[in-house]
């Protein structure tokens, strides 16, 4: 089962030469893609890269994480994962992909596995919140975390240390999992120190590149969802895209279209699914496409700001709010639509009110027929019009074809961080903002930046 990338609305056959590429504008690129591909080729040698290899390089690791996961899911009521950003994001695409929409409400027996929440803000109510519907005693807390010092998901680990040994006593301990860097950080320290079991990120694998290392793979088994398969789509998709010749390789292809949009100015990219189920992953890519891409750069001198603004939308929700922009506002957007070949449920429409026209098409269609529908008119609304756009469509949403969209579109956001010369990697423009955080509440070293900020402007 391929997910299949389709990208005739890029190209000038569909939306017209003013907006749309064609063959030569793709094969005008081949010295910096032959580059690219060999930037990315040297990097993955390197270490550079380590994220690639995940599907194919973890299997002592997936065994310890099936046997901790089945042991959490017989033993404890809700999942809470502790984490933010790359250390949130992905487990929260995966959970709602593949498991149940009303997961959490089902009842134990056809849940299988625990509750899961993942508690990615320090806003007090909803940490509070949290707190009024689980039972500490039953529940068992993941924090990860890559550097093992952000502020966000120590201070709740923080409170979730104390509270639980408060209320449970030394039995805490089996409570907590750490999953963070071998050496770098706090956490890593803790852990051993508490005795806490422990999974390791690798060294080479950032944050927002970490979903099919132990920060997604432990969540998601402990779900039920079958990581093996997950880890196998996401192979299957990095052997596609180890291919050097553009058309060959559809994470490059989108990468290189969207390339080639940066360059006429289209600066928001939306990805749009029509999936409830897939929402997340628009979350999930936002954060990728995001902070991978937006960089500022000197070139001869000249300061450069490359990037495009992540938007999220939901078909068909977002048709009734966000698609009259994306049609007739300004042409500075590439949509991504993700679809699904067949919907894991099928709902009927029945034939009522057949006297009533306007409505009695519907009758004898299923809602499949009409979101998919609905969605086919859309992308064609938007080629009318010229815009650009891809779509992705997953023949069904499952463990293999969910592993893909994921590789698929890390690799795409690492090969345009090539094309554009930047480092996809880091993310510099974060940094400021923690530093001032922690100098605002004293930690230690930081007290230039306190006396910085403390000369600002006054509001
Ligand atoms: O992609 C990244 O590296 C970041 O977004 C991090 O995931 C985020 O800042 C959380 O960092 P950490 O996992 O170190 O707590």
């Amino acid at each position: 089962m391929k997910i299949q990338v389709d990208y005739n609305n890029m190209m000038a056959d569909y939306v017209g030469k003013e907006e749309g590429f064609t063959r030569q504008h793709i094969e005008a690129l081949a010295d910096q893609i032959q580059g690219a591909h060999k930037n990315m080729v040297e990097k993955r040698a390197a270490g550079g890269m380590d994220w690639r290899n995940l599907p194919f390089h973890q299997e002592e690791v997936v065994q310890q994480i099936l046997k901790t996961a089945e042991e959490l899911r017989n033993r404890c009521d809700a999942f809470v994962v502790l984490g933010i950003g790359g250390s949130a994001l992905g487990p929260l695409a995966v959970q709602t992909a593949l498991n149940h929409l009303h997961y959490n409400e089902l009842p134990a027996d056809k849940r299988g596995g625990p509750r899961f929440y993942v508690l990615d803000n320090v806003d007090p109510e909803r940490v509070a919140a949290l707190f009024d519907v689980i039972d500490p005693a039953q529940t068992v807390f993941n924090v990860i975390s890559k550097s093992g010092s952000t502020a966000e998901t120590m201070a709740q680990f923080m409170i979730v240390y104390q509270m639980l040994r408060e209320k449970i006593g030394s039995g805490y301990v089996a409570q907590i999992i750490a999953t963070t860097d071998a050496e770098k950080g706090n956490l890593i320290n803790i852990a051993r120190d508490e005795g806490y079991t422990t999974f390791i990120i690798p060294a080479g694998v950032g944050g927002r590149y970490s979903e099919l290392s132990p920060v997604g793979l432990l969540p998601a088994a402990v779900c039920g969802i079958d990581i093996r398969e997950l880890l196998a789509g996401a192979a299957y998709m990095d052997r596609l895209c180890e291919q050097a010749d553009v058309f060959a390789n559809p994470a490059y292809m989108l990468a290189v279209l969207q390339y080639l949009a940066m360059g006429r100015g289209k600066n928001i990219s939306v990805m749009m699914p029509y999936a409830d189920s897939l929402k997340y992953f628009a979350d999930w890519y936002a954060q990728l496409w995001a902070e991978s891409l937006g960089k500022r750069l000197s070139l001869s001198g000249e300061e450069v700001f490359a990037g495009q603004t992540p938007v999220k939308a939901l078909g068909t929700t977002d048709q009734h709010s966000q698609v009259q922009l994306y049609t007739e506002g300004p042409f500075d957007k590439v949509v991504t639509f993700l679809g699904v070949g067949r919907y894991r449920t099928e709902v009927n429409i029945p034939r009522v009110f057949e006297n009533v026209p306007g409505i009695a098409f519907l009758g004898g269609h299923t809602l499949g027929e009409l979101i998919t529908a609905e969605q086919l008119a859309t992308e064609y609304a938007l080629m009318k019009a010229r815009r650009l756009s891809f779509t992705i469509t997953l023949p069904e949403i499952n463990a293999f074809t969910v592993g893909q969209l994921i590789q698929l579109l890390e690799i795409q956001t690492a090969f345009a961080g090539e094309l554009l010369n930047i480092n996809a990697f880091d993310q510099p423009g974060v940094e400021e903002g923690k530093n001032a955080t922690y100098a605002l509440l004293g930690r230690p070293g930081y007290e230039a930046k306190k006396q910085e900020l403390a000369s600002r402007p006054p509001k």
